[in-house]
């Protein structure tokens, strides 16, 4: 069963594009087919994998637009890695399309989109823009499951708090009868030189989700040069030569296992 994880935080910054790659070469990596959409219209997912911000052919923007004969897999684009497919935001274009759609019912674009692909992934990563804007509700509405990513610091806990109760909000009224389950959380960008606040920041945050019904995934992510290097590069930890790396390939690894396993 194909699993649509949508990535998102209210804060920008915090590792949201960063995770969804790391989370999809791993998945390619393990042998599934995954698909990465771009829901950012500043968003690099096709400079950083294609290294070219505005590949030819179609892109979101063309779905939200509704541009006839454009479905999402003619929006697909493949990429060197085989099993890996990304669809460009189309960036600017984006933005107008989304601002655009006016009355539609949010989400129901996306969401009847994604249908066409389906049956082609096992896996299917939305990495949103920053902030609670339409597109995060689109994507959201889209979703099965939801990844908050968050760096240990207050504005960005506050941000995934805000992106929380968007959550709830689209459950109560927009998919009553198939809510999304409690988002997971992800503490990325752990510095191991600031102890003090990254701490005790991580614990409220823990604290917090534990009272919310939210989980946290046991293991953070460090601030490392190589995870930096590998995104900008589009390339997959399970791609690099050096040993740090495999520590945190395996989180993700781990953390790829909890938001595909059933929950209710
Ligand atoms: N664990 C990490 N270690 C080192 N650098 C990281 C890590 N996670 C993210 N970064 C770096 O932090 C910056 C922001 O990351 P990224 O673009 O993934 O964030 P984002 O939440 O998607 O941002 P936006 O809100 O602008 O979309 C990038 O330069 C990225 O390389
Ligand atoms: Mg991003």
């Amino acid at each position: 069963m194909t699993t649509v994880i949508a990535i998102a935080n209210h804060k920008g910054g915090v590792g949201k594009t960063t995770t969804a790659l790391m989370l999809a070469h791993t998945a390619v990596a393990g042998g599934k087919r995954v698909l990465v959409i771009d829901h950012d219209a500043q968003g690099g997912v096709a400079l950083r994998i294609l290294g070219n911000r505005d590949p030819d052919g179609h892109t979101l923007a063309d779905i939200y637009a509704r541009t006839p004969g454009v479905t999402l897999a003619g929006a697909t684009h493949t990429t060197r890695r085989p099993g890996l497919d990304i669809v460009p935001s189309g960036r600017g274009k984006l933005a107008a399309a989304l601002q655009a759609l006016g009355g539609v019912a949010p989400g129901k674009v996306l969401h009847k989109a994604l249908d066409t692909v389906r049956d082609n992934y096992d896996l299917v990563i939305i990495d949103c823009d920053r902030g609670l804007s339409l597109g995060t509700i689109n994507a959201l509405y889209s979703a099965d499951r939801v990844l908050l990513v968050t760096e240990p610091e207050n504005d960005s806990f506050n941000g995934i708090s805000d992106t929380g109760e968007l959550v709830d909000e689209i459950n109560e009224d927009l998919r009553p009868s198939r809510p999304l389950p409690d988002p997971d959380i992800l503490i990325n960008l752990r510095d191991t030189t600031r102890t003090a606040t990254h701490g005790r920041v991580a614990t409220e945050i823990r604290d917090w989700a534990t009272q919310s019904g939210y989980t946290v995934h046991p293991h953070d992510i460090p601030r490392r040069a190589f995870i930096a290097e590998a995104a900008a590069n589009g390339q997959g930890l399970d791609e690099l030569r050096d040993i740090a790396a495999v520590t945190v390939r395996d989180s993700f690894h781990e953390l790829l296992t909890t938001l595909t396993a059933e929950r209710t």
